[in-house]
């Protein structure tokens, strides 16, 4: 039986292991899907077991997608470009380090039929999502303005995208699109704490999955803003995960959507 796993910390909140293991027995896989917490010290030992075929993928997930990059023989364009993977695999015996959430995220916007050319972005936050983030908005032609409570980390993705605008945290500017991509939410009591008073006929774009709506959703809702959670984001990356591996493109439908519901 083939082994897949999911790697962070924490991890126990991840919704990975539940959709993968419903596309390999749907697809009658010999094959199973965990997670796994882990200490940034024991990553070297996981890749080894990759390589000696005891896994055969791995997913990355908050804190690690740029940390595992020392670890991997070979990068695909788009995790070089992004420095951050979250999909590893073996092929003619190199560790490659891919980056699905590129792929993820064009296909969330495209399931929602939004057209980026020449839009503004404002995101918030510069954890390990965001240059995935950022990588797909500039390939579709938007100008993109981040803001993130620690300024070092901002700037630190204006080493990769240098035309990248950064306004300070707590600002707000005219934009035709906010994604929230903090960690806040994840708790429900969670407010960002930025003032969207005025906006409206804007999308609200949270990158948290595992709750429906968001104070953040709910303010933008209640604006008068339309308004999308991560969860088609999360489907088309782990979607993407599952092709590389398994050689299948697992489908995406009303049922995986109630699977992720359900929690
Ligand atoms: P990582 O940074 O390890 O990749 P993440 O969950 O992807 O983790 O990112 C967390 C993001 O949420 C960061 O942008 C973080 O801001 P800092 O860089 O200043 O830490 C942001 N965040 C978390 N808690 C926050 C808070 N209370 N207020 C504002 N931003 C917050």
């Amino acid at each position: 039986m083939k082994k897949y796993l999911v790697i962070g910390n924490p991890i126990e909140h991840s919704l990975s292991p539940k959709l993968h293991n419903f596309w390999i027995s749907q697809n009658n896989l010999d094959a199973t899907y965990n997670k796994m917490l882990l200490d940034e010290r024991n990553i070297k030992e996981i890749i080894v077991e990759l390589k000696k075929d005891k896994i055969s993928g791995i997913n990355v997930t908050v804190p690690f997608k740029k940390t595992v990059i020392q670890f991997m023989d070979q990068l695909t364009p788009v995790a070089k470009e992004t420095q951050s993977v979250n999909t590893i695999y073996k092929k003619e015996n190199k560790i490659i380090g891919g980056n699905t959430d590129v792929g993820g995220f064009e296909c969330a916007l495209k399931h929602i039929n939004f057209d980026a050319r020449d839009k503004k972005v404002f995101i918030l936050g510069a954890g390990g999502v965001v240059s995935s983030i950022i990588l797909t908005l500039k390939k579709m032609g938007a100008k993109i303005v981040l803001s993130n409570r620690t300024k070092e980390k901002a700037e630190n993705l204006k080493k990769i995208f240098s035309d990248l605008e950064i306004v300070d945290w707590g600002k707000t500017i005219d934009f035709d699109v906010v994604i929230n991509a903090t960690s806040l939410g994840l708790k429900q009591e969670d407010k960002i704490g930025i003032d969207f008073g005025e906006y409206k006929n804007k999308l609200f774009y949270d990158v948290i999955y595992n709750r429906e709506k968001t104070n953040f959703i709910l303010e933008g809702e209640k604006l008068g803003n339309k308004v999308e959670n991560g969860k088609t984001m999360f489907l088309y990356q782990a979607q993407l995960a599952f092709e590389i591996w398994h050689g299948i493109k697992p489908k995406i439908d009303k049922k995986v959507f109630q699977l992720l519901n359900n929690d």
